[in-house]
């Protein structure tokens, strides 16, 4: 599968920030809690973006762990190397495009993960036996990704806006499918979690902000939505209306995230 698809720093940062203030739960104690990591693990994390995990990893230990991040943005990598810089938490940022091989040797890490990133591999037998070759016998994978019925009225409310089919999403349509039975394939023990956070809006300025930021000119994905240079904006006041008019009727718009967590042991 061909993905044609670029995260930009803005925008990743605009959604991390809408679901920390709209959430009703948080999704990295969600996480923390699950994975359970041991103090001196040696960590990679793969498609990090500007760092979230890595960062969080490093505080659940104290520092103690070994964490290398890698990503195919460089402009989210730079931000990561930043963020290091000014906390001085000694991780590594690297360039790492998960179609590739991993410059990594093999059974080199106890925990290796990928958070909303690992749908966007083309080839996904490949990508998963390279975050297999470079995990230690015993050690673990986890990965999350968006479950079939994540955000209902995000993809409701641009139907009913614009009329038109909501193309295929790369991580809802292959996450529970696709990835799951290629994981199950070859770990020894895999467990599926779920995770559901309701996000509330009770204006309309932030949920348009998510949405921008999810359809966004430069998110290839959408683009049957956007046939020339104008339209974006069109689009965009279409789905104000029609978002102001759900906002009107119910007093608040209620997005859930459902999301899928694949705890797996080498
Ligand atoms: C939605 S972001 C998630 C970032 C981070 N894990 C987080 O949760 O904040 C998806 C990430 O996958 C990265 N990505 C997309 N294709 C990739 C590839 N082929 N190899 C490595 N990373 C990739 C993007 O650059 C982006 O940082």
């Amino acid at each position: 599968m061909k993905i044609d698809f670029q995260e930009t720093t803005k925008d990743l940062a605009v959604r991390i920030d809408i679901h920390s203030k709209f959430g009703a739960k948080n999704i990295d104690a969600w996480m923390l809690d699950l994975i359970n990591l041991q103090p001196n693990d040696v960590i990679l994390d793969v498609g990090c973006g500007s760092g979230k995990q890595c960062f969080s990893y490093y505080d659940r230990l104290n520092g103690k762990a070994t964490i290398t991040g890698g990503d195919v943005s460089d402009d989210l990598l730079d931000q990561a190397r930043a963020e290091d810089k000014r906390r001085n938490t000694g991780m590594t940022f690297v360039h790492l495009d998960f179609n590739k091989q991993f410059p990594f040797e093999r059974n080199t890490f106890d925990f290796v993960s990928c958070s909303f990133a690992i749908y966007y591999a083309e080839d996904v037998p490949f990508t998963i036996n390279e975050m297999y070759r470079v995990t230690k016998m015993g050690g673990r994978l986890f990965t999350t990704g968006p479950m079939p019925q994540n955000k209902k009225l995000f993809y409701d409310i641009i139907r009913e806006a614009t009329g038109k089919e909501i193309p295929l999403m790369p991580g809802s349509s292959r996450f529970s499918t696709e990835f799951l039975s290629t994981i199950k394939s070859m770990y020894s023990k895999v467990d599926l979690h779920l995770f559901e956070n309701p996000l509330t809006f009770e204006s309309i300025e932030p949920y348009m902000d998510y949405t921008r930021a999810s359809m966004s000119e430069d998110r290839k994905l959408w683009a049957s939505f956007f046939d020339n240079k104008d339209d974006f904006e069109k689009v965009m006041e279409q789905i104000t209306e029609v978002a102001q008019r759900h906002l009107d009727k119910d007093g608040k718009l209620v997005m859930t995230k459902v999301v899928g967590g694949i705890l797996a042991t080498k």
